[in-house]
């Protein structure tokens, strides 16, 4: 075994092969660069606007928009990288397969671990807030379903050892028995899933059309809630702009850096693209920042409706209509919330097979995985399989957990895409004037030699007038401070290391200034989050090592070749 191994990374030129011309996937190649941007924004928009924003404002208050502006501008970044990469490598599997080609196999294989929490573990928390909603909706019609059927077994328990009045006490105290075992699940997040599961094994175009249709609505609600909340708003709401300074605003960073996630499955799709390398590109940055505009709009309705403090609920849209005595609106947002979640749903389950497909196809997964139904045209195996990796945690999980673990999974990945950018061969002139004629997107590229350095400077500077204390509470080493200080600390190094590397490599500013922005976005994770992670890193690394390194086609194909010679 050679460690050098590890780092083998993938030609192009086979990865074009296996897929890219379009000739070798077996795919229905259908969708269009509007059916890109659709299905970015079918994607993005869904339990983060819906559910998650409301502990976000809750805990930043009005400042909330900050962050709102700060995880746009790191995914803006990120999603160019992400557009970079899918011109040059316009095949499934997203940023695993741009991690094969410029950083090597472990780092592809710890990326693609790391998408199965955007993608699956993503979806359990959205089927948690899709269930909440829909069982408003029901609620409307009189139907009532009881508790035990309706919340998760973990936040039951949770309530009964709290003694905590509520949903969950009621699920634990009624729930029938099987053998001393409480029957406690959420059933509309099991049957949703399974729902989707079953329309995406059915084929790409029937899922597309439908996830058209739930963009419009979606689109058109949302409006319509900013254009109604706008009358009630007040703007003695948005003082104080952060009532919990700006560690409470980034406290909500989770939450809001989930409500963007969603742009890149666009990459998962470029073999059902028809003109991949000119369409993924503008999908992922149209629908990018149709849904910035659409969430500042929104955070700043949202806060100005009603006082920051009210907001910290499951279902916030719902709550401010409520507060305000809109009952007629509480109705039309919970149809836009399941609508919204549905589409989001839809998107990221047909994004995970796809991923597997395509690590299935280097050797790093089971044959199975890569298998297309012959009449559907979809990865029939690896769609079942998704479906019961979000299906069986829905049983003994809960949402914070997911959506935490979610965000942290997910920057990580970002922050190896803008990594990997950045370590791309240049191209040459005549590469460059072929993708100009045919309209493929091209990252611009800026010397970050001083730019950059000045960037860090002008920070600094701004900070030490503005926030004097800054420097000093980060840099505090005692005891109870240096956990939450840590990845703080850490990130300082880095960006040291970073203004150096710019100003000897001249590396190219876009994908430096996303790589920073999404690392700067992890510092505002929880420790806990991090040991999480750790754990799951640790047992991605161990299945990789028994199954991926050595059935990897790179090693076989070294191994025929070297039988050969
Ligand atoms: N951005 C997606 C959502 O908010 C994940 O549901």
């Amino acid at each position: 075994m050679s460690f050098l191994n590890l780092f083998r990374k993938k030609p192009l030129t086979t990865i074009l092969q296996q897929g890219g011309d379009g000739e070798h996937s077996g795919l229905n190649k259908v969708l269009t660069v509007k059916d890109l941007t659709f299905f970015g924004i079918a994607a993005i928009i869904g339990g983060g606007t819906f559910s998650a924003i409301g502990n976000a404002c809750f805990s930043g208050g009005p400042g909330v928009i900050l962050l709102y502006v700060m995880c746009a501008i790191a995914c803006g970044f990120t999603a160019m990288c992400y557009a970079e990469f899918a011109s040059r490598v316009p095949v499934s599997g997203s940023a695993y397969t741009y991690a094969y080609v410029s950083f090597g196999e472990i780092f592809a294989w710890i990326i693609g671990w790391a998408l199965l929490m955007e993608y699956s573990i993503g979806n359990i928390y959205i089927a948690f807030s899709w269930s909440g909603y829909f069982t408003n909706l029901l609620e409307t019609f009189n139907i009532h379903l009881p508790e035990w059927l309706t919340i998760n077994y973990k936040s039951a328990h949770a309530a009964f050892i709290e003694n905590k009045a509520g949903e969950g006490l009621l699920a634990w105290t009624n729930a029938p028995e099987i053998g001393g075992l409480k029957i406690i699940f959420d059933m509309p997040a099991v049957v949703i899933n399974i729902l989707i599961t079953y329309l995406i094994y059915k084929g790409t175009k029937e899922s597309k059309n439908l996830s058209n249709a739930m963009v419009y609505v979606k689109l058109v609600i949302i409006l319509l809630v900013i254009i109604v909340g706008a009358f009630y708003i007040d703007i003695e709401n948005w003082t104080p702009f952060m009532p919990n300074g700006f560690g409470g605003v980034m406290a909500g960073v989770s939450a809001v850096f989930f409500a963007y996630i969603g742009f890149d499955a666009v990459s998962t799709l470029a073999e059902e693209s028809k003109n991949p390398q000119r369409d993924l590109p503008k999908g992922m940055i149209y629908s990018l920042v149709i849904c910035t505009v659409v969430y500042i709009i929104l955070a700043l309705v949202l806060t100005g409706m009603v006082s920051y403090n009210l907001l910290g609920v499951s279902d916030p849209l719902a709550e401010i209509f409520a507060l305000k005595g809109v009952k007629w609106m509480l109705f039309i947002v919970s149809i836009a919330a399941v609508v919204a979640m549905t589409s989001v749903m839809l998107v990221f389950q047909m994004g995970q097979p796809r991923i597997w497909m395509t690590m299935s196809r280097d050797g790093l997964m089971p044959k199975k995985f890569a298998e297309i139904h012959p009449k559907h045209k979809t990865p029939g195996f690896a769609t079942i399989v998704t479906g019961l990796v979000v299906g069986l945690p829905i049983f003994f999980t809960d949402e914070n957990f997911v959506l935490d673990f979610t965000s942290i999974g997910t920057l990580f990945a970002f922050v190896l895409v803008c990594g990997g950018v950045l370590m791309l061969s240049p191209q040459n002139e005549a590469e460059l004037a072929e993708r100009a004629t045919k309209g493929k997107f091209r990252i611009p590229y800026i010397n970050s030699k001083f730019v950059f350095p000045a960037i860090v400077a002008l920070t600094i500077a701004l900070l030490v007038v503005y926030v004097p204390n800054f420097f000093t509470d980060t840099l505090d080493f005692s005891e109870d401070k240096l956990a939450t200080n840590l990845p703080m600390i850490a990130f300082f190094i880095l960006t040291a290391v970073m203004t150096v590397l710019a100003f000897v490599k001249n590396l190219s500013l876009i994908p430096l200034l996303g790589l920073v922005s999404c690392c700067y976005l992890l510092t505002g994770m929880a420790v806990s989050n991090w040991k999480w992670f750790g754990v799951w890193l640790v047992i991605g690394l161990v299945i990789y090592f028994c199954y991926g390194f050595r059935n990897s086609k790179l090693n076989k194909n070294r191994i025929e070749a070297t039988i050969e010679d």
